[in-house]
Parts: C-alpha cells; structure tokens; sequence
C-alpha cells in the first residue's frame, strides 16, 4: 500500500515539477515515463504500456535500439562535436551514406524538423533567384492549408491553425496556401503567378490528424510543378522512413521530390536530426557561410542517422508497417462498424492511423485517450477528436492484435 501511494506521489511529483517551472506550451496524458523498450514504456508507478505514438514517429525503430545506442555512445567517447569549422571524419561517410541510400546528389544536416524545413525554404528561395530568375525578394512559397511543418516564425506563417500563428505575426510574406488534396487548385495558383519557387507537401498530413489524399494527387502534383518549373518539397518528418508502408510516402506514387526533408525517425528517437536532401542545381545555391548549424552534421548525429537508417533496411521495417498496416486499419474499420456512434471515421497508411471521434454524452478524444492509458495503452489526440495511432515499426503481429482488443475494449466501453 506504502509502495503504490509512494509510486502514486512520484507522479504528482514529477507532474507539479513541470507545471510550476516549465513552460505550458504543452498538454500531456497523466502519465510520467521513466523507462522504455521497443515498443514498451514505464511509468513511474511501474506500469507499462505499448507505445502507440512514438514521440510523432521519431521511434520507428522501437525505443532504445540496441545497435544506434552503441553507434551513439561509441562515437560519443570518441569524438562528439567540432562545428564545421573543421572536417570530422564520420560526416562525409553519413553523407555518402544518406545521398545514396535516397538517391540524391547531396544532403544538409541540420537537427530538427523545422530547421530542416527552414533549410528547405532557403534553398528553394536561393534557387528560385539564381535558377529561376525570380526577381529580388519576389519569391513565394505554396503551402497546403492544414499542413504542420513546426513552430518557427516563418513556419507558423504558413499555418491555417490559430494556436499556431495567432498573436505570432507579423508573419513571413512570401507565402500562399492552396487547398490540400486538390491538383487543380494548384495548377491554378502555379499557373497565374511566375514568381513562385516551390510546393511544400506533407504527403500524408500527419498532425492534421493522419489526412490521406487522393490516389494520384501527389503524382499530379509532381507533374504540375514540373510544368511550371515549381520545386516539390516533400516534408517527410513524420511519414517517411518506413512508417507508411514505403521507405518514404512519395514512393506510393513513386514520386521523387526535389527537395526532401527527413527528421525524427532517422535517429530512431535517440538524437535530434534532420536533413534535407536535393540535386547539386538546387544544394550548391548555398555556398559557405550562407547556412548553417553549430550541431548539425556532428559525428554522433552522422553516426546515429546511419545506424538508424541501417535498422530499417535490416529488420525489413518498412514490410512490417506494410502488412500489420492493413491488419491495423481493417481491424480500427471493424470497430468503428461495431460503435458507429463512436468512431465517426478511420484513416490510415501502414502503421500511420487515426481514429474520429465523435463527442459521445460529453465524452471526448482526450476521454478515449485516457481510458486507453488506464487498459496500457498510450496514444495522444490531436486537433480535438482525432487519436492518431503510431506504434514503433517494430511491433509484431501479437502485440498488434493485443494492442487492438484494447482500443475495442476501450471504444466498446463508451
Ligand atoms: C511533418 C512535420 N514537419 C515538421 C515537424 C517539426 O519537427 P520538429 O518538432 O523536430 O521541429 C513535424 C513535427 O511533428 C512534422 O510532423
């Protein structure tokens, strides 16, 4: 009894901390997290729970992979940070590496998601005015309405969620949104408008609650940048990297982007990277001192970002997402025909899925979700009533199934 009012006052504790000296920009499910393993996590109380998130995909490889924690510290104790003022010797390799693992002339290592992004839009702006001939300080950027690209200035510019840029402003110009899962909205802005440098696309919106467009409209899309001599810059953060069902989600349409930005999984949770990958006319618009990062391309995130990517490859990663994906999504569409007045709708890629909530008696996503937790299982809403469901990749079939009998059991409840 002693023990559990203890286990029970450590998560006051650990809860009242955060509250009183951390800043609120966040609004996490009760539970406090001490340990974690594949696709397992403690809390302090010692119970566990599958992770059904993986901090936004960046565990694809499970929590605490075995062989990136020994790529980590073997190079920690080597040889952590020099900046880029000098050569190390484990970048070039991760260059080599990551550009012929995707296909590309050359990578920018940054750290996280939205630096990534933010090196995205420079390059396309560089390239837009050296390439393109778009006259000084004209060049714009298309974004998708409902899109997450992260929290910078200029990022949040780009959003249509006021929590994301209200009170921000003044926001970045340059910037003009289109409507997501529709091509010929696109062709329209592209067409009426010559000063436009690049399309920015998540293939799969993932914050926006896992929004999946159309068959065809990435392709499409792909096709009219083409036409108007537009780059398309895929920010695959979060649905790349095998979470789909492909190593990224542009390779269900076998679309290759101009740009691509990786993030979160291409350190399997273990370090902030991000890198942005392109062909020598658009990455040697940026010459020495015109970009950079103290941390970004250090020998511990170079060796790291291949040990990661390595694991994909070796434990067949993106075939697991591919088939426990389907299970995954016929069996949340069961559920949903079980308790319609639950569940309004289900989407889902591979192991990237999401559930619609409607408000039952009062009974909201966050409700769901905190039940969920109380039956060991940990997932998140996002945008009010959706319940993304993002296990770590490395989930197996009876996991899986004993994950499902608890969103059943959790949904048959309400
Ligand atoms: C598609 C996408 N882009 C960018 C980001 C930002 O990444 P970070 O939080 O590492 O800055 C996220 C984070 O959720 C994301 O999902």
């Amino acid at each position: 009894m002693n023990t559990v009012m203890n286990n029970k006052s450590a998560t006051q504790h650990a809860i009242s901390l955060e509250d009183k000296y951390g800043a609120h920009n966040y609004h996490p499910i009760p539970v406090v997290l001490e340990r974690a393993e594949g696709v397992f996590v403690w809390d302090v109380e010692g119970k566990q729970y599958f992770d059904f998130l993986s901090a936004y995909s960046a565990v694809n490889q499970g929590h605490g992979h075995p062989k990136i924690i020994a790529a980590m510290l073997e190079q920690a104790q080597k040889l952590a940070l020099t900046s880029r003022a000098f050569y190390n010797d484990s970048l070039g390799e991760y260059e080599k590496y990551i550009t012929q693992y995707f296909g590309y002339d050359k990578v920018l290592p940054m750290n996280t998601g939205a630096e990534g992004v933010e090196t995205a839009l420079k390059l396309a702006r560089k390239w837009g005015y050296e390439k393109k001939g778009i006259a000084p300080n004209e060049a714009k950027i298309v974004a998708c309405v409902g899109n997450f690209h992260g929290r910078t200035i200029t990022i949040v510019s780009m959003s249509s969620d006021s929590d994301s840029y209200g009170n921000f402003g003044p926001h970045t110009p340059g910037i003009l949104k289109v409507e997501y899962n529709n091509a010929s909205a696109l062709e329209k802005i592209l067409a009426s408008d010559k000063t436009i440098a690049a399309f920015l696309i998540e293939p799969i919106q993932g914050e926006a609650g896992v929004v999946i467009p159309d068959d065809g409209y990435l392709k499409q899309c792909a096709e009219i940048c083409k036409k108007y001599n537009v780059l398309l810059i895929a920010d695959e953060i979060q649905s790349g990297l095998g979470r789909t069902g492909k190593m990224l989600a542009c390779y269900h349409e076998n679309v290759r982007p101009d740009i691509l930005i990786l993030g979160k999984a291409l350190s399997g949770g273990l370090y902030p990277i991000s890198a942005v990958l392109a062909d020598d006319e658009i990455m040697l618009t940026i010459k020495p001192g015109q970009h950079g990062s103290t941390y970004g391309g250090n020998p511990i995130a170079a060796k790291v970002g291949m040990a990661a990517l390595a694991v994909l490859k070796d434990e067949q990663l993106v075939e697991n997402a591919e088939t426990l994906g389907k299970i995954l999504l016929n069996e949340l569409n069961a559920i949903k025909n079980i308790r319609p007045d639950v569940v309004k709708r289900v989407r889902g890629k591979g192991l990237f899925a999401a559930m619609v909530i409607a408000e039952t008696n009062g009974k909201t996503a966050w409700d769901v979700c905190l039940a969920l937790k109380e039956n060991g299982l940990l997932a998140k809403p996002t945008h009010g009533d959706t319940i993304r469901f993002a296990p770590p990749l490395v989930i197996n079939e009876e996991q899986l199934r004993e994950c499902i009998a608890i969103i059943k059991k959790v949904i048959a409840g309400f």
